[in-house]
């Protein structure tokens, strides 16, 4: 069988790995691997290459994604995504693994219902917000990101006796925010999920400041639009010089850690072998309880991720 991958959405650390293991993976089971270039946009404008071991080697430690991606608008449209179709079908492509987030698997499943696909989604975002799987690709690398930051942010904070808010990413989802307080013991965690409660913070830190409290970590989830409200409120409230950190796209980025790099491979597989089994699927990897399995795109993308609320209570958020 041809078999083509392809990355749509935001890039993340891993990607390169699960593209590796897909092409020397495909070889290995005498299958034809082919690499799309530039996500959606490519596949609607043929950017479709037949692949060699040569094209992926080296790539492992690397993060983006070798063969690129993006955000197609033109993929709303259906004549591009007919276009599309026969692209693949020109190409002699049998079956198509996705590296993409939410919003790529809706517009897959949107052609899937259109056009006879043979397609399997590999959940790849550092936002962890994809309903059914507890893990996306390079949600470990942008975790030990954050962490380092907050580390370092730590030592000049303390130094100061300063309070820094740093705004994190994950879009409407607080994991990235919720991991990365707990795990790095910040004072304040602001995610979209539960609304901040401040006056119960004010109490908890006015008695530690009173008991030595000399500085202030507060960690806000993008989707909250609360950063600078936090950063104020601290500064008219508790009288903290205060700064904001906003650490954007360099939580994208960087050397995928070792277990994104096995999650990539591991991923690659699951995809391959479901696509070598399915004559017309529609479905994404998913990573549950220490298992790979797979799950309707429909239900992924007609349900809405959930913080695990065991998370939730050891951020105490609720007090
Ligand atoms: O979905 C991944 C993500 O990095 C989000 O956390 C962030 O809100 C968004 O993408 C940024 O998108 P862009 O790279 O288009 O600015």
């Amino acid at each position: 069988m041809a078999l083509a991958i392809m990355g749509s959405g935001g890039d993340a650390p891993g990607m390169n790995a699960a593209i590796k293991k897909f092409v020397d993976y495909c070889v290995d089971r005498g299958e034809e691997p082919y690499l799309i270039y530039d996500g959606l946009e490519g596949l609607i404008d043929d950017r479709i290459k037949k692949a060699t071991h040569h094209d992926v080697a080296g790539i492992l430690h690397r993060g983006g994604a070798v063969i690129r991606s993006s955000r197609s608008k033109r993929f709303f449209e259906y004549e591009y995504r007919k276009q599309a179709y026969e692209n693949l079908k020109k190409n002699g492509i049998d079956g198509l693994v996705v590296l993409g987030g939410d919003g790529s698997f809706r517009a897959m499943d949107r052609m899937s219902h259109e056009f006879p696909l043979n397609f399997v989604g590999i959940p790849t975002t550092i936002d962890n917000d994809i309903y059914g799987t507890e893990y996306c690709l390079g949600v470990d690398t942008a975790l030990n990101t954050i962490r380092d930051a907050l580390d370092k942010i730590y030592d000049t904070a303390s130094t100061f006796n300063r309070a820094f808010v740093v705004e994190v990413m994950g879009r409407e989802c607080g994991y990235l925010a919720a991991i990365s307080a707990i795990s790095s013991g910040a004072e304040i965690c602001a995610i979209p999920e539960v609304d901040i409660n401040l006056p119960v913070i004010e109490k908890k830190l006015r008695y530690e400041i009173a008991h030595g409290r000399r500085y202030v970590l507060a960690v806000v989830a993008e989707g909250t639009g609360k950063t600078g409200a936090i950063a104020e409120w601290l500064e008219e409230n508790l009288g903290f010089e205060t700064r904001v950190t906003v650490l954007g796209h360099i939580q994208r980025g960087g050397v995928p850690t070792t277990y994104d790099r096995m999650m990539g491979f591991e991923f690659a597989v699951h995809a391959i072998d479901h696509l070598l089994e399915s004559e017309r699927s529609n479905k994404v990897v998913v990573w549950n309880d220490g298992e790979f399995g797979l799950m309707e795109i429909d239900d992924v993308v007609s349900n809405k991720y959930q913080l695990n609320p065991h998370h939730l209570a050891m951020l105490n958020l609720l007090d």
